[in-house]
């Protein structure tokens, strides 16, 4: 019998590219998302793209009576868990939202899962984990630091799987961290549509191309890199999707908690984003340097080798697709899924 993999968080940037991968590659999919951050138009368009149909279970993944229900009623073999809340500033505004909704849903997914008896998870962690890096490029066994409330609950999260495995070996754990993951699918269908001031540099960098905002704000240039901006491993979202069923791999080996980084290795500045879009768009995207954002870091990019080598996964897809791609997505969609 074909696996049927429950995607919570499955209407969101990650999940919604996610579930298509899924689909594409004949899983059965299950999807269970509260909307909170996203809109349901989302899986409609990934239904119309794939020509598939799939359960969606509106409702909060806390909720452990709706969440027997659904692996009672679809007989789930595994779970890819999104579901979360995400923005670094705002964890620190409102951090008892972002511990319940991160870790408790996590808690109470994972009792669900035990006493249902599955026990195939994949997490999704954040390269956050890492804090400001003391070498690069990062390897998963790099020291683990974190400076805000959501960077807590990524780290607390992952600390809760391990404890879990120690206690019961039979546990299938992957817990992927994810680098800066950008872009849309190439249909410029799906994509992310932030809410208000985009805090993320390339739907910034879009948002300005389309006249949107007047011109995208520098945070720093006296940084130790190359030309003194910061530095991040940007992803493309479908190499990020495909990672998430090449790390489903691990599910068939018996037993084990592993992690991984979902990174592509390269390093490109604020300054090579900004050119990389302005080329794609046609046109010299205007910016202006200002003092660093707080709490930023110089660089920060994976070492992906161990997925490599174990998942036989890596990132196919370069900066002229991610710009292409991110860029088709916000022309097209400059409302998000309003439209
Ligand atoms: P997103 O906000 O687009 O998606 C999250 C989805 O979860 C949304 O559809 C939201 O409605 C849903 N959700 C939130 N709380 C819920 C709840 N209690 N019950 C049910 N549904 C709920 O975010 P994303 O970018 O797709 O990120 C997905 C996961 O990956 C998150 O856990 C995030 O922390 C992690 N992550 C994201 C990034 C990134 O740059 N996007 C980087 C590292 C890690
Ligand atoms: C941020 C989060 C991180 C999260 C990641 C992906 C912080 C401190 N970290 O990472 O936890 O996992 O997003 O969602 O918020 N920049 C500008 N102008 C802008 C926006 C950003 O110059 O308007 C710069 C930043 O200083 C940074 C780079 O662009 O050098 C990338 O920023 P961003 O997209 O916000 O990602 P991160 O800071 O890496």
């Amino acid at each position: 019998m074909a696996e049927t993999i429950l995607v919570t968080g499955g209407a969101g940037y990650i999940g919604s590219h996610t579930v298509l991968e899924l689909l594409e590659t004949s899983h059965r999919v299950v999807v269970l998302d509260n909307f909170s951050n996203s809109h349901p138009k989302s899986l409609e368009v990934v239904k119309e793209l794939t020509g598939q149909a799939f359960p969606v279970y509106v409702g909060d993944v806390r909720d452990k009576g709706l969440l027997e229900q659904i692996f009672q009623k679809e007989e789930v073999t595994g779970v890819i868990h999104f579901a979360g809340f995400k923005a670094v500033g705002e964890s620190s505004q409102i951090p008892l939202a972002y511990y319940d909704n991160n870790l408790v849903g996590l808690l109470h997914l994972l009792e669900v899962m035990q006493s249902v008896g599955c026990r195939n998870l994949i997490f999704s962690s954040s390269a956050t984990v890492y804090g400001d890096p003391q070498e690069l490029p990062l390897t998963e066994t790099a020291p683990l630091s974190v400076t805000n409330p959501y960077g807590r609950t990524k780290l607390m999260g992952e600390e809760i799987l391990r404890d879990l495995f120690a206690a019961d070996g039979s546990w299938n754990l992957v817990i992927l961290r994810y680098f800066n993951p950008i872009g849309a699918h190439p249909s410029g269908r799906l994509g992310e549509h932030p809410q208000g001031i985009p805090s993320n540099l390339v739907p910034y960098i879009t948002q300005v191309a389309c006249g949107l905002r007047d011109h995208v704000r520098v945070f720093g240039d006296n940084y130790a890199t190359p030309d003194g901006t910061g530095v991040r491993d940007y992803i493309h979202i479908q190499d990020l999707s495909r990672g998430h069923v090449a790390a489903m791999k691990r599910w068939a080996t018996g037993s084990g908690l592993s992690v991984y980084n979902l990174g592509t290795g390269q390093g490109y500045s604020v300054l090579e984003m900004i050119r990389g879009l302005s080329q794609t768009a046609g046109q010299e995207i205007p910016y202006q340097i200002y003092s660093r954002r707080p709490g930023d870091i110089a660089a920060c990019y994976a070492d992906p080798t161990k997925a490599r080598e174990e998942l036989g996964w890596e990132a196919q897809l370069g900066l002229e697709e991610m710009c292409r791609h991110a860029w088709k997505w916000q022309r097209l969609n400059p409302n998000g899924f309003q439209d």
